[in-house]
């Protein structure tokens, strides 16, 4: 297929399975180019097989630098340019109470959902700045806002350091580079195999109570690429459940 060079590029992380697939889908029936990276190569090549626009396939391990170095580097071969960089990847944990944290296991969350997410960021921002333009995405959790699920306590943490770096860099970057805009995408639950690849296992997030659809979670993302709230939560009402718990830590009347 030809390449339209007015379609966005955007390189998705963790583009395998999940939201990242499902993103890679949606944005693919928009007419975007993509760059799709995971681990597992083979199962990248059967999606991108299905998307029928131009896909790069950059198989690759977001918790080396080095990886993701590569992974902008195929961008700039293939397509010229990045117009908008997700990072997606990420992984949960499930442990039976917070005592049964380890030090391992922060370790793991930190590698896993925070360094990744910095060396996305850090690998993209000079080619963003030097364009004046681009779009940053961190998929992070409602679990940052409001941690009160205990068995994913060390995720919980981890996602709100992502928040905190998106924050900072949105925050950094506002002064000189108004037009470089930096997302934090909040869902809930969502229909994905994250609980079963959970350091320790399930539960299964198919099979809890009101878990979103996935591609409903990549139609809310697509949509708010470009426009709207950069603190994108993925469903309405989502915003209030936020602002409740922190009322209620505040001892706030109305919470
Ligand atoms: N599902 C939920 O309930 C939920 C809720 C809130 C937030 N989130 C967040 O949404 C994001 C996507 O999760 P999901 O639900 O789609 O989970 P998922 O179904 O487990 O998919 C995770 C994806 O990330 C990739 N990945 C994991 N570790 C990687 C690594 N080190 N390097 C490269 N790729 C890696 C996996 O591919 P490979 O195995 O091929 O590498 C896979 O494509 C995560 O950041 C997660 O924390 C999920």
């Amino acid at each position: 297929m030809a390449e339209d060079p007015s379609a966005p590029v955007v390189v998705i992380t963790g583009a395998s399975a999940g939201i990242g697939a499902a993103l890679a889908r949606e944005l693919a029936g928009r007419r975007a180019s993509l760059v799709l990276t995971a681990r597992r190569e083979e199962v990248l090549r059967e999606l991108a097989v299905t998307l029928g626009g131009p896909v790069e396939v950059v198989p690759g391990d977001v918790t080396r630098r080095a990886d993701v170095e590569r992974v902008l580097e195929r961008a700039m071969a293939r397509f010229g340019g990045v117009d908008v960089w997700v990072n997606n990847a990420g992984r949960g944990i499930t442990r039976p109470s917070f005592e049964a944290i380890t030090e391992q296991d922060v370790d793991a969350m930190v590698r896993d959902n925070v360094r990744s997410v910095l060396h996305g960021m850090q690998v993209v921002l000079p080619h963003f700045k030097a364009r004046k333009q681009g779009v940053i995405v961190n998929v992070s959790s409602m679990l940052s806002r409001v941690p009160l699920v205990s068995f994913r306590a060390a995720y919980s943490a981890a996602k709100a350091a992502v928040d905190a770096l998106t924050e900072a860099a949105r925050a950094e970057l506002a002064k000189d580079f108004p037009a470089i805009r930096v997302v934090t995408v909040l869902p809930g639950v969502v229909a994905t195999e994250f609980g079963n690849n959970a350091l320790g296992g399930g539960p299964d997030s198919r099979s809890l109570p009101g878990a979103q659809p996935v591609d409903e979670v990549a139609r809310v993302i697509a949509d708010g690429l470009f426009a709207g709230p950069v603190d994108l939560y993925t469903r309405p009402g989502y915003f209030e459940m936020v602002l409740a718990h922190l009322r209620g830590l505040a001892g706030h009347p109305s919470a």
